[in-house]
């Protein structure tokens, strides 16, 4: 594994990794979670959605994407004779390691004849298993799309199964996965900051559990969320999701106010470990080395593919 530390420390790492972009060729593809200084440096920063659109258009020959594994896979899958390098290669996710191909197997053999929507947030190895894929902006839209006779098995977001349960009215079977980041805020320390800031608006991304969803004036993915807050007469946010995305609304509306919602230990658990192992040193070492790269047996990025072109098609 590359070590951060044999790096020249009088290198000035941002202009090192503008350079190595041209020289390379390359897009820097961020997610709003990434630390700001890697959101600085970005060509496209956004959604889950977005950054699969951005990656599926670029001619660039070389994606670098700043945000987890599955996105990785995700910008390989559809532009597969692109080099696609994450700056970590542990940069996993709890809803992806959750869910296991074994067990989703076998739990999609106890329902035979169901329509399976996996969120985004999966293996390859579970989109190719599955019929079709959402991300947080378009799920409301793919699970209307599904016809009313049939089941439909929903994993392995819980808590995003329930929202559009309760959105759609379709009685979905759920996968018991739950987002580590997302779980952490509690609705008891909301009310308490709320107080504290009664003319705030609550905004919430649907990973949060149904009963801090209730508190929120709006629901939505990562950009859905900082469109609102951009559009909004409010000056005062609180933020119940990850807190990178603080970085762009305070960048995009330094008038306004944003607090990040808390979480339920003092620590700072609203952070996604898994995002932040992208460092300013692991993207300059990863476009130098073009290392480490996003490979896949090629029957397995077909399988993958299907499902998500499904998406992508009833997202345009
Ligand atoms: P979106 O950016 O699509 O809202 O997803 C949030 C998330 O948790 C990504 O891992
Ligand atoms: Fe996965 Fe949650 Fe991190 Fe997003 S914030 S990558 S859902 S663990």
């Amino acid at each position: 594994m590359q070590e951060a530390a044999a790096i020249d420390p009088s290198l000035d790492l941002e202009q090192e990794i503008l350079r190595l972009k041209r020289e390379k060729n390359a897009i820097l593809l961020a997610h709003y979670y990434q630390d700001g200084e890697v959101q600085d440096l970005a060509d496209v920063i956004g959604d889950s959605l977005q950054l699969a659109q951005a990656a599926k258009k670029t001619d660039a020959d070389v994606i670098a994407f700043c945000g987890v594994h599955f996105m990785a896979e995700t910008a390989k899958i559809l532009n597969p004779t692109k080099t696609v390098v994450l700056p970590d290669l542990n940069a996993g996710c709890s809803l992806a390691d959750g869910c296991p191909i074994d067990r989703f197997r076998a739990w999609q053999a106890r329902h035979p004849g169901a329509v399976t929507i996996s969120y985004i947030n999966c293996s390859a190895e579970v989109k190719a298993a599955s019929d079709i894929i959402c991300t947080s902006s378009n799920a409301e839209k793919i699970v209307r799309s599904v016809p009313a006779d049939k089941q439909i098995l929903f994993a392995p977001d819980r808590n995003l199964g329930r929202y559009l349960v309760q959105k759609t009215g379709r009685d979905m079977v759920l996968w018991p996965g739950v987002c580590l980041v997302h779980e952490t805020f509690r609705a008891r320390k909301l009310i308490a900051l709320k107080e504290r800031h009664p003319d705030a608006a609550i905004i919430a991304h649907p990973e949060c559990e149904p009963g801090l969803l209730q508190m929120a004036e709006f629901i939505g993915s990562t950009s859905a969320l900082l469109q609102f807050a951009l559009r909004s007469d409010k000056q005062t946010f609180i933020v119940a999701t990850e807190a990178g995305i603080l970085h762009q609304m305070q960048k995009q509306a330094p008038h306004k106010t944003f607090i990040a919602a808390p979480p339920e230990a003092n620590c700072a658990c609203n952070e996604c470990p898994y995002m932040r192992l992208n460092s300013l040193e692991k993207l300059y070492l990863c476009l130098r080395d073009l290392s480490p790269r996003l490979e896949m047996p090629e029957a397995l990025r077909r399988a993958a593919e299907r499902p998500i072109e499904r998406m992508l098609e009833l997202s345009a």
